[in-house]
């Protein structure tokens, strides 16, 4: 009796959320440490969704690309707005313009690619553009990256097939994967420059051989041997490329006019090859997110951060079959070109034994805060630059939190200026009063909401309440039939008017506790009554 009511109640938990939009059901995060004046202010970008194969019942139930406030409140649910399988949703400028951008495609968790486009939305959430690899090639889900808001960086897994015998192959074992990264002019699509890893990189530098097969055996194209594994491509100055490759558990510096190789940062040493002594013999692999932070006048010094999974397995979470450190980090490295030496500069190492299997970020913020994104595990914590947790949040609650994931987040100062209308509930309670719920999906401005009732075509000002969050609620004393509601910003501008909303009856959420309380364990004291109302 008690496991079968616990069953039917907890997967309706994402419900009663937003009256104004009950068709939203976004995740609920689980902020678990929250300092407030260390924290940044900035809005989190995330794209979670479930790791169970059927996502029916499982959290998120609504797997889509989200903007949530600093103190986790929905700000952008993008669920249908994008559609298809998304990741790797940021803020960024192109042409002077504030964009968002995500991947949209296909998954195939199995062998970690993605397949798919990149779609851009313009600061009042409508559609700008889809960018398509060059060339005859499927865009993977990994990278995606502005740079100088012009061209474009995304990367192929490009199956090709090969003697693959000095690499222990058999005869049928002929497919492997190029790793491919292209950068394409953001206007017109043309594809500037491209590098495939096959040119450059040998496969013996990969740690995950063809077999046992953990990075696919070479069978057939969709098994081929992912030796590299590409996750992510960053820019310099100079014009050299920085690529994380997961499957080599190093990160390489291409030279931007050549493709020539100008260095390799080695995770594992006595495993994997380096140009770098790395100072103390620190450990990285299967990394994700390599980005650059910072450069020398002269060059020969470079800061670079990236995140380090520390382990390898499949989306599946079927145990870790690689493990470097006990558990991921954040990670901030020196590399020094004059004495080929590589120091550990700062370590963001995870919370609750977090060990994220796959995927995967770490973004530095311009005030030193570091995101990091717990991938598999889904969950993203911020540090203070000393390396001081400041934030931690779980990226759904309760049960829907089982197997959620999250590839990349990001925190960024962002301004939406939805043009989809302002949702408004408004409801008779059993007193005869109004409740009213507003809700404006996107934006960011509006700091006052104000009300009206519509009566034989006429409107009487019936009250203000000031914005509280994605929703806000207003109750009157009043019986109204229809009311609208009036979005103003900080200077008292009037941003927008939603219709009027004829009101409906009120139905306030079941919510269940304790028939008997005295004969109940005080844990489940909220899941068991008759009905009653909040
Ligand atoms: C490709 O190879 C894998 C591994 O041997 C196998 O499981 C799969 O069925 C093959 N797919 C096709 C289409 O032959
Ligand atoms: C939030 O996360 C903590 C730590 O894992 C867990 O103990 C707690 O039950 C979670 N709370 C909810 C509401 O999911
Ligand atoms: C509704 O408005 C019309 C036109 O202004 C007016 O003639 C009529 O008396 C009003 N009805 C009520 C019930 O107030």
């Amino acid at each position: 009796m008690l496991s079968a009511l616990l069953l039917f109640l907890l997967p309706v938990y994402a419900d009663w959320q937003y009256r104004s939009r009950s068709d939203l059901a976004p995740p609920q995060l689980n902020i678990t440490i929250f300092d407030h004046d260390k924290a940044s202010t900035d809005y989190l970008f995330v794209a979670p969704f479930s790791g169970f194969p059927d996502n029916t019942l499982h959290g998120p139930r609504q797997a889509a690309p989200y903007i949530f406030s600093a103190e986790g409140d929905l700000v952008w649910s993008g669920y249908s707005i994008f559609s298809i399988w998304n990741a790797n949703f940021q803020a960024a400028k192109f042409n002077g313009q504030d964009i968002l951008f995500s991947f949209e495609g296909d998954h195939n968790p199995a062998y970690g690619h993605g397949h798919g486009h990149h779609t851009f939305l313009n600061n009042r959430y409508e559609l700008v553009k889809e960018l398509r690899a060059g060339k005859h090639k499927l865009s993977d889900k990994h990278e995606f990256h502005i740079k100088d808001e012009k061209t474009g960086l995304l990367q192929v897994y490009q199956p090709v097939p090969r003697d693959l015998s000095e690499f222990g192959a058999s005869e049928e074992q002929q497919w492997i994967v190029n790793a491919i990264f292209q950068e394409l002019d953001l206007e017109t699509g043309e594809v500037l420059f491209e590098w495939a890893s096959l040119d450059h990189v040998s496969p013996h530098e990969s740690v995950l051989p063809i077999n046992p097969g953990y990075a696919g055996s070479g069978y057939n194209s969709s098994d081929a041997w992912d030796y590299f594994h590409i996750n992510s491509v960053d820019k310099d100055e100079n014009g050299d490329y920085l690529l994380s490759a997961r499957d080599a558990a190093s990160v390489y510096k291409i030279d931007g006019k050549t493709g020539e190789v100008i260095w390799k940062l080695g995770g594992i040493p006595g495993e994997t090859s380096s140009s770098f002594e790395n100072v103390g013999g620190f450990r990285f692999g299967f990394q994700h997110h390599a980005r650059y932070l910072w450069t020398s006048e002269d060059g020969k010094k470079q800061i670079i951060s990236f995140f380090d999974n520390s382990a390898h397995g499949t989306e599946d979470k079927h145990g870790h079959l690689v493990k470097i450190n006990e558990v991921s980090s954040g990670k901030v490295v020196e590399v020094n070109t004059e004495t080929w030496e590589a120091k550990l500069l700062k370590n963001y190492q995870a919370p609750y034994g977090l060990l994220a299997k796959s995927q995967g970020s770490a973004q530095v913020l311009e005030s030193g805060n570091v995101l990091v994104n717990w991938g598999s595990e889904g969950a993203v914590t911020e540090y203070t630059a000393d390396g001081e947790i400041v934030f931690h949040a779980f990226l759904e609650s309760g049960e829907l939190a089982d197997k959620v994931e999250n590839y990349r987040a990001f925190k960024y100062d962002w301004h939406g200026y939805p043009t989809e209308d302002v949702a408004v509930l408004s409801e008779i309670t059993d007193d005869g009063e109004t409740q009213i719920y507003v809700s404006w999906n996107g934006d960011t401005e509006t700091k006052l909401w104000k009300f009206y009732a519509v009566k034989n075509g006429s409107k009487t000002y019936i009250g203000e309440a000031k914005r509280t969050g994605f929703e806000t609620k207003y109750k009157v004393a009043e019986t109204h039939e229809a009311v609208y509601a009036e979005a103003l910003d900080k200077s008292g501008r009037i941003l927008a008017s939603s219709e009027p909303a004829i009101a409906i009856q009120q139905v306030l959420p079941f919510k269940a506790v304790a028939a008997q309380p005295e004969t109940l364990q005080p844990n489940f004291l909220n899941y068991f009554s008759w009905r009653q109302q909040i």
